[in-house]
């Protein structure tokens, strides 16, 4: 079942947002090489929970940490622990906020350093189909035009979408329906009305589609070890555009803004 939310509510989930985009700029300024997830964990957990909020991954059916760092072929899930942060990696802070009841999620991959150009080009394409998907979440549009947007820009780039993971409703619950996978057909599945609010979340490896799940139950990679990325954002639907949800400034929405505009906005937190 769909929840539908209210103006009211909308605007407690984009508190949620901001939280949640200022936690993931804040561990951002933090990540750099020496540096452990572990401590990363614990600087996004005080960040969190000085601003009033309760991390909604920590004890989410058994979670054991504040949020989620994926590094390198870790495509999502990742648990903090001793790793060190080195120069040259792909991590992705993934990051859920509980704040007045309210529900936010988002993600972003940051490079630690200097990359090859190939990971940029990673990096680059999976915010672009980030913000083709968004673009495409508009009134009256379905779930299946969302999907094929990203599924199209991520595989004409010559990477993979994984297709064990989506994107999902959020708001009241961690993860509510809709799912919002990354792949499909234009026209198909739920229509999207006024008052949806759903975690857009391309994840994308360079190489093979397919992930497996370690021994821990949590982490999840890609099979072939190829490098991923990460980005997410939980938007409203509402009539004049996709709204943003998971910005500092209380989101914003999408209508007056191109992709390239919005790439710019994304960019400035990185
Ligand atoms: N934030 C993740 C998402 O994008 C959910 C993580 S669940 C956790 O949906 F328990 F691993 F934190
Ligand atoms: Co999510």
């Amino acid at each position: 079942m769909i929840i539908r939310k209210g103006a009211a509510e909308i605007e407690r989930i984009a508190r949620a947002g901001e939280l949640v985009a200022r936690t993931i700029s804040h561990v951002g300024e933090r990540l750099e090489p020496g540096i452990t997830t572990l401590e990363l964990d614990g600087i996004a957990e005080d960040f969190i929970r000085g601003n009033g909020g309760i991390p909604t991954s920590m004890g989410y059916r058994g979670y054991p940490r504040a949020i989620c760092i994926s590094v390198d072929e870790v495509v999502v899930h990742g648990i903090p622990d001793g790793r060190i942060v080195e120069e040259g990696d792909l991590v992705t802070i993934d990051v859920g906020v509980t704040l007045d009841g309210a529900i936010a999620d988002s993600a972003y991959t940051f490079a630690v350093g200097a990359i090859d150009p190939d990971a940029q080009r990673l990096l680059d394409v999976c915010q672009d189909a980030l913000v083709a998907g968004i673009g495409e979440a508009t009134l009256g549009n379905r779930i299946g035009d969302i999907s094929h947007a990203v599924q199209t820009l991520v595989e004409e780039a010559g990477f993979s979408v994984v297709k064990s993971l989506v994107g999902h409703g959020v708001g009241r619950h961690y993860h509510e329906d809709p799912h919002v996978p990354n792949f499909g057909d234009p026209g198909r599945g739920p229509r999207l009305s006024e008052g949806m609010t759903i975690a857009v979340e391309p994840m994308i490896t360079m190489g093979d589609p397919d992930v497996v799940l370690a021994d821990d139950g949590w982490t999840i990679s890609s099979a072939d070890g190829s490098l991923a990325a990460h980005f997410e954002h939980t938007i409203a639907i509402v009539p004049d555009g996709p709204r943003i949800l998971t910005f500092e400034g209380r989101g914003f929405s999408l209508a007056p803004l191109g992709v390239p505009e919005l790439r710019e906005k994304q960019e400035g937190r990185g």
